[in-house]
C-alpha cells in the first residue's frame, strides 16, 4: 500500500469477538490499526496479541476516545447492548469521520429480526451530520475472520449508507480484508442485515457451523 495514503482505522470495542478479526485482516492488508477499549491496558494487550500473530509491531491499543481521535475511519464493535451509551461517549471524537457500525441487535439465545429504525440509523441520528455512518459486517461471523487470513473469505458484506462515497470507502475496506462487498441501500435498509444475522445464527445452529454467511448472486462489478 502507498505510504502516502495509508489510512488509520480505530476499532472501538475492538477487544471482543468481532474486533480482533477485522483488525487482523486489515493490518495484514497494510492498514494502520488502533484497538480501542474502555481500558487502555486491555486494548494494548489485544493489540500486542495481534502484532505477535502477524509478526509486526504497528498495531496500537488505546482508550476508545483516544483511538477514535487518532483515526481516519472508526469501526464500532462494542457489544450491542452498549451501542447507544458508547455512541454518546464517542460523539465528539467521531466528528468529521466515517463510522462503520457493525451492530446487529440480535439475542444469540433467541435470534429474531429487530425492528426499525436500524442501529446505524439510530447512530446517524445521534451523531448528526458531522459523522458519516455506514452499516456493514453484520453477517460476517467473527470466527471466520480469524482463519486463513491470507485467503479470500468467499463471503459478501452488505454495506448500507446514505452517502455513496462513504459506502465506497467501506467496500474497499471489506475487499482489502478478503470479502466481497456491495452497497445494498441506505441506513434504513441496514435493519435487514441485522435481521439476516439472526437468520445466520439460526442456520449455524441447525447446520452445526460457526462460519455460515451470505454470498450475493447475479451481480457483476
Ligand atoms: N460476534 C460476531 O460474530 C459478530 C459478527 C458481526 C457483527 N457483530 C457485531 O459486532 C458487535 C460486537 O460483537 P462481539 O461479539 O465482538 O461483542 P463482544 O465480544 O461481546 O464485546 C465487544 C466489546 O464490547 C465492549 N463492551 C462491553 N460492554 C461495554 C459497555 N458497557 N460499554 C462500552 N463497551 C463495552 C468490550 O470492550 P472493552 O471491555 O475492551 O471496553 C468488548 O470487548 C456487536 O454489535 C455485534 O452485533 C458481531
Amino acid at each position: 500500500m502507498d505510504e502516502a495514503i495509508i489510512l488509520t482505522i480505530a476499532i472501538l470495542g475492538g477487544t471482543g469477538k468481532a474486533g480482533p478479526g477485522l483488525a487482523l485482516r486489515w493490518a495484514n492488508a497494510g492498514y494502520r490499526i488502533i484497538i480501542g477499549s474502555r481500558q487502555a491496558e486491555k486494548a494494548q494487550r489485544i493489540a500486542q496479541e495481534i502484532n505477535e500473530q502477524l509478526g509486526i509491531e504497528s498495531i496500537q491499543g488505546m482508550q476508545n476516545e483516544e483511538a477514535a481521535k487518532a483515526a481516519n475511519i472508526c469501526v464500532l464493535t462494542v457489544v450491542q447492548s452498549a451501542h447507544k451509551k458508547a455512541l454518546h461517549s464517542f460523539r465528539e471524537a467521531l466528528k468529521g469521520k466515517i463510522l462503520v457500525d457493525t451492530t446487529a441487535r440480535v439475542d444469540f439465545q433467541d435470534p429474531k429480526p429487530p425492528k426499525q429504525p436500524s442501529a446505524a440509523r439510530m447512530a446517524q441520528d445521534l451523531l448528526g451530520p458531522d459523522v458519516r455512518v455506514v452499516a456493514a459486517f453484520q453477517t460476517i461471523p467473527a470466527h471466520a475472520l480469524r482463519e486463513n487470513i491470507n485467503e479470500s473469505m468467499n463471503m459478501d458484506v452488505l454495506v448500507f449508507a446514505d452517502d455513496d462515497e462513504a459506502a465506497d470507502e467501506v467496500i474497499m475496506l471489506a475487499e482489502a480484508g478478503g470479502m466481497g462487498a456491495y452497497h445494498a441501500g441506505d441506513l434504513d435498509c441496514a435493519v435487514v442485515a441485522e435481521g439476516l444475522s439472526a437468520v445466520m445464527i439460526e442456520l449455524n445452529r441447525r447446520y452445526k457451523s460457526k462460519k455460515g454467511a451470505i454470498k450475493i448472486a447475479g451481480l457483476e462489478k
